[in-house]
């Protein structure tokens, strides 16, 4: 298990990222939460007990040039970084007939290329030290194309896959790349949505902290998903297109 002093969570205003940096202060790590609103970032440090507990950065993870001087100030502010977990994530509804780019685009900035605007100055800072921990949150959605939202399905499998090929590239300097895939969780993000096997924020940040700080490749949260997801994988496409799921 490694312990970590220091860690950065990147869309960390609400939902599962507010329940990490939570759960991280609790155990006595000094965190640098980032998302773009700046009043639940706040509301957020002082429920967590002051600056010196929480940092706040206000980011907007589209703006990716920003990412590695936001990145370079927290490490300073931090003094080092031995995890960053990369949460910011969007889900907009897309009604059955819908075909909107917009909405696409917005998913594939957020949910993929921020994480690689992110992930790639914390690589080079982790491996140039030989040490720390990546953590990426990807989804049950990423491991089958389903119907309902393409985009999001899309941005998820690609996180997966780009998650798995960072770890084989760091993985030789003693750095850890976790992909955690949440099933369905209560936040903003799901509201309205009738899902099975729904848990709160805490518990999927629970669940994913302990993944990260086992430093194990990947893992569902809760892990009821894991033969869930193996089972659904192996449907056939001829009859999964004909299923609801
Ligand atoms: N809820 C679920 O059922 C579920 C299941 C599996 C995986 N996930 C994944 O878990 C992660 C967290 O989801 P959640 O359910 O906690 O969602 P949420 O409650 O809607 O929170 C999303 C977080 O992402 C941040 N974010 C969104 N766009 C951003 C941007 N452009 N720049 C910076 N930060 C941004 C938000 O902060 P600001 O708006 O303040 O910027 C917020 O802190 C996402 O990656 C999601 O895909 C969720």
């Amino acid at each position: 298990m490694s312990g970590f002093r220091t860690a950065a969570v990147i869309g960390a205003s609400v939902g599962i990222g507010a329940e990490l940096v939570k759960q991280l202060v609790a155990s006595g790590v000094v965190v640098a939460a980032v998302a773009r609103r700046l009043p639940e970032l706040e509301a957020l440090q002082a429920a967590c007990g002051g600056p010196d507990k929480v940092k706040i950065y206000v980011h907007d993870v589209k703006q990716f040039d920003e990412a590695p001087a936001v990145f370079d100030r927290l490490v300073a502010e931090l003094g080092g970084l031995d995890c960053l977990i990369y949460n910011a994530g969007v889900m907009p509804r897309i009604e059955e007939s819908e075909y909107n780019f917009a909405k696409d685009r917005e998913m594939i900035e957020v949910n993929l290329l921020g994480a690689m605007a992110w992930f790639n100055p914390a690589a080079a800072f982790m491996e140039a030290r030989r040490a720390g921990t990546l953590v990426g949150i990807s989804s049950v959605a990423g491991d089958r194309g389903r119907r309902g939202n393409p985009a999001y399905h899309t941005s998820k499998a690609a996180l997966t896959t780009y998650l798995e090929a960072l770890r084989n590239r760091l993985f030789r300097y003693g750095v850890h790349v976790v992909t955690v895939k949440p099933g369905p969780v209560r936040t903003a993000m799901t509201e309205g949505l009738k899902l099975p096997l729904m848990i709160d924020a805490d518990d999927a940040a629970r669940g994913t902290l302990a993944l990260a700080r086992a430093g194990t490749g990947q893992g569902y949260v809760p892990v009821a998903w894991r033969p869930i997801m193996l089972a659904i994988q192996h449907v056939p496409s001829v009859l999964f297109r004909r299923t609801n799921i």
